[in-house]
């Protein structure tokens, strides 16, 4: 049965169709099917379309400029292209496999639409420059929406600090109750990562914005181009200076992918957060039931899937700029078609992305902080012990180190009573130490503590509500 298929799809793949009409000039039979099939790119590529064509005009029009063909030729070849970027996006256009790629599918559209001129187009250019120009305009339209999309996202995040700069709950580290913070200090804590997300894909876009074309195939051309021009046409900054790197290069994709990698592990820690604070255990927050969802057989469940999925696309993401990293490893000069297979790392990428990115955005607008439980939990666990200590350092004037020592006494006796730093007595404190006066109680509440944290970036209301301001004109001009 097995030797059955086998037999079949190579007697399949055997079948041979004429020679590719745009390279086949010395081939005398057209490519094997699994040939094809391997070779193929325009299943993913032809979402390079407007960039495709957005090239091709500037190209064609700085060929006329200068004198490299005739301005009616221009002028066919512009509408040409016009009509199939409407056809494209109208659905009347038939991709196909044979033709390998969006360059050479929409390059023969338009010899067939306007004949021989269709044909000069390619003057002075090679799909290598081509692809790499495309792609680099692609990726900054790319890295254009990102950043708009990461600063909606902080304006919800600011949002949430405004509405709870005092809304106590428990600091962690390690997980386990540290210091007591307010839920807007939290919230900003993200809105710094995200500026930052937001610079490294703004440094990447610097270095995405230079112009390939006309590096042509890798050598540049003995055609009197301007490669300023068409690099101004196309909003880069200015041609690459060498064209062998030109077409070489992936490092913008690479970086690219990078400042992706690493904002949404920024984000998988947020996802992270939810799915701890949304737990019936912890119940510090309840996400909204456009953002959860049910389970067929648990009615009480609801789960935080939305949150489980932004953490887990951090997986494929990473995973994208290794693959690409992978391909790009040791890969001689210039071009090679390995780099063909830089697309859908970076596609899927982004798609993952700017999904995550939207999903956080929807969930944390529509979330709701428990303030009450939020509090509970600041004052259990002895949150407030460094602030004793503290207390002791500056009213009593103990070394720190002693002051700490005295402090974890206390906190072994209220362990073994059960209760609260605040709840004993201040004759159980003093017998810890005898220079603690009943001023102590001032500092062991947990709205005292986070209002005492007032150093520059502390947790302190007032700090909190100075720096949603700040981050709302930084982060939110423009
Ligand atoms: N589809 C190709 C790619 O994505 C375009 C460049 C092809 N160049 C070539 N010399 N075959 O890389």
């Amino acid at each position: 049965m097995k030797r059955s298929i086998k037999k079949t799809t190579i007697k399949k793949t055997a079948a041979k169709k004429n020679a590719n009409t745009m390279w086949g000039g010395r081939f005398v039979t057209g490519p094997d099917a699994l040939m094809a099939r391997i070779n193929a790119s325009i299943d993913f590529d032809k979402r390079l379309y407007a960039q495709d064509i957005a090239a091709s005009i500037a190209h064609a029009r700085m060929l006329g400029k200068q004198r490299i063909i005739a301005a009616k030729d221009v002028t066919a070849i512009v509408n040409g292209l016009q009509k199939i970027l409407q056809q494209i996006e109208t659905g009347a256009f038939e991709f196909k496999t044979e033709l390998e790629d969006i360059h050479l599918n929409v390059e023969k559209r338009l010899t067939d639409m306007i004949g021989p001129a269709g044909g000069r187009l390619h003057t002075g250019r090679s799909r290598n420059d081509q692809v790499a120009t495309d792609f680099r305009l692609w990726v900054r339209d790319c890295i254009d929406a990102t950043d708009r999309a990461l600063q909606a996202l902080q304006e919800a995040l600011i949002a949430k600090a405004e509405a709870h700069a005092a809304t106590v709950m428990p600091g962690f580290t390690h997980l386990q109750s540290a210091q007591p913070v307010t839920f807007g200090h939290h919230m900003l804590a993200y809105v710094e990562m995200i500026g930052r997300d937001r610079g490294r894909f703004m440094d990447a876009r610097a270095r995405v914005n230079e112009s390939p074309l006309g590096a042509a195939a890798l050598a540049g051309t003995s055609f009197p181009i301007d490669r300023e021009a068409t690099a101004k046409a196309l909003g880069f900054a200015r041609p690459l200076a060498n064209s062998m790197d030109a077409v070489s290069a992936r490092d913008f994709a690479l970086e690219f992918l990078a400042a992706c990698a690493i904002c949404a592990t920024h984000l998988s820690r947020l996802a992270e957060e939810l799915v701890i604070w949304s737990s019936p255990q912890f119940a510090f927050v309840k996400l909204s039931d456009g953002f959860t969802t049910g389970s067929s057989i648990m009615p009480q469940k609801r789960n935080p899937d939305a949150a489980e999925l932004i953490r887990a696309k951090t997986g494929r993401i990473a995973g994208a700029l290794v693959g690409l990293l992978t391909v790009m490893k040791g890969l001689p000069l210039a071009y090679s078609k390995d780099m063909q297979e830089d697309k859908e790392p970076v596609f899927d990428a982004a798609d993952s992305l700017s999904l995550s990115i939207h999903a956080m955005t929807g969930m944390m607008s529509s979330l709701k902080v428990n303030e009450a439980r939020l509090r509970d939990a600041a004052s259990a666990g002895f949150s407030t012990a460094t602030d004793l200590a503290d207390w002791l350092v500056r009213e009593a004037n103990l070394p720190f180190r002693d002051a700490h020592h005295v402090t974890g006494g206390l906190v072994k006796l209220a362990e073994s009573k059960k209760c609260e730093l605040a709840d004993l007595s201040l004759k159980e404190l003093q017998a810890a130490d005898k220079r603690i006066t009943k001023s102590v109680y001032g500092v062991l509440s947990v709205d005292k503590s986070v209002a005492s944290r007032t150093s520059l970036g502390g947790t302190a209301p007032t700090r909190v509500r100075a720096a949603a301001k700040a981050a709302r004109k930084t982060f939110l001009k423009g």
